[in-house]
């Protein structure tokens, strides 16, 4: 069937002329000869396209076409109008309705009309078929990595467990021990993967939730140098940390801040060579007239081109240096849903390649 086309006209010879035209094309036809007719038919029956007069007996199309779109959407509305009443319907209905055509009638164009707009209504259905399925398997998705990601994360967490405590039970000779550090080093770049994933999922579902706390600013920096600080001394890197004095205390969740920080130190250190310096930083900012602390991560390495700058903080970006190294290039997106969430910007300055990097990020000072 090519389509179902519904006449709408006061005169029936008129109705008819058109009908028989349309059959002859194969298209299935109904007709109507008044606007109260036509709402009744529409309510009966989905019709592909709508011929719509613009005057009827009992008012005009207009009204008609009113009453039609308030029952459906989706048909395709074609109004023929007389030259004269060219310019008030337009203006009156513009929004509501696919084509105009003008009286008298040329078959030729009113097909060529018909044709585009079933061509056009039937792109729309499979637009939206086609957006639906993608809603779908991107809700599936989600909720897929939400669930492995919970259920590697239970398995991981038994297995640590017991290799800690087979570990406190054996006397293990110099091969066992290094075999053990290896095991031991594979758990926790697993489990930092995994952490990633989760938290990759719960913002996909919408479920990122912030704890905040009271703390000072500066112990924030302080206690999250101490780890990367090591890291940084076993690759020959100097990390330096300098603090405005008078930080302000801040409302915040200090877990996941510390988790920027934690991320960006550990890019900066990977994209540092051996000699370089990071430097981590805290000091007073006024940001769009809100006052904040602005933190910010800078090293002397790799640095960054600048057609990459937009795209780092993208989910799953990892640029084109990044060799494996069993990362995932979720560091910096979910660095920045943690940023936004608690009302602060995060961004990155690098003057471009081999010039080293600065990452800052704002976070508000809050009612502490
Ligand atoms: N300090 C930096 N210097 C140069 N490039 C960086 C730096 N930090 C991040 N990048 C680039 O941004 C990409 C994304 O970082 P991230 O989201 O943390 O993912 P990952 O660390 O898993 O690669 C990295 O792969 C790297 O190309
Ligand atoms: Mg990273």
């Amino acid at each position: 069937m090519k389509g179902k086309i519904l006449i709408v006209d006061d005169d029936a010879n008129m109705r008819e002329s058109v009908n028989d035209n349309l059959e002859v094309e194969g298209y299935e036809t109904a007709q109507a000869s008044s606007a109260a007719e036509a709402v009744a038919q529409v309510k009966r029956t989905q019709f592909d396209v709508i011929l719509m007069d613009y005057n009827l007996t009992d008012g005009t199309g207009i009204d008609a076409i009113q009453k039609i779109r308030a029952l459906n959407s989706e048909s395709q509305i074609l109004m023929i109008t007389a030259h004269a009443n060219l310019d008030t319907a337009l203006k009156a209905i513009q929004e509501s309705v696919d084509d105009f055509l003008t009286k008298p009638v040329n078959f030729d164009h009113l097909k060529r009309a018909i044709a585009k707009s079933l061509e056009k209504m039937r792109l729309k259905q499979d637009l939206k078929s086609a957006n639906d399925k993608n809603l779908r398997l991107s809700a599936m998705k989600s909720k897929f990595m939400s669930m492995a990601s919970h259920d590697l994360s239970n398995s991981l967490m038994t297995l640590q467990v017991s290799f800690e405590m087979l570990a406190q039970s054996i006397k293990p000779d110099d091969e066992q021990v290094k075999k053990m550090r290896y095991i031991s080093s594979g758990i926790g770049q697993i489990s930092r993967l995994i952490e990633d994933l989760v938290d990759w999922a719960s913002i996909e579902q919408g479920k990122f939730r912030l704890e905040t706390n009271l703390f000072d600013a500066g112990s924030l920096v302080e206690e999250t140098a101490v780890g990367p600080a090591a890291r940084a001394t076993v690759r020959g890197l100097t990390l330096k940390t300098e603090l405005q004095p008078g930080l302000p205390t801040i409302a915040a969740d200090k877990k996941r801040l510390s988790q920027v920080l934690n991320n960006l130190l550990e890019n900066a250190i990977r994209h540092t060579p051996k000699g370089g310096t990071v430097t981590m930083s805290a000091e007073k900012a006024v940001d769009n007239g809100v006052e904040c602390v602005r933190f910010a991560v800078r090293d002397t390495g790799d640095g960054i081109a600048p057609e990459e700058v937009g795209k780092l903080f993208q989910s799953f970006y990892q640029g084109e240096s990044a060799s494996g190294g069993g990362r995932l290039g979720l560091g910096l997106s979910i660095s920045r849903e943690i940023v936004d969430s608690h009302g602060g910007r995060i961004w990155v300055e690098s003057a471009g390649l081999g010039q080293g990097a600065a990452f800052l990020f704002t976070v508000p000072v809050g009612k502490a």
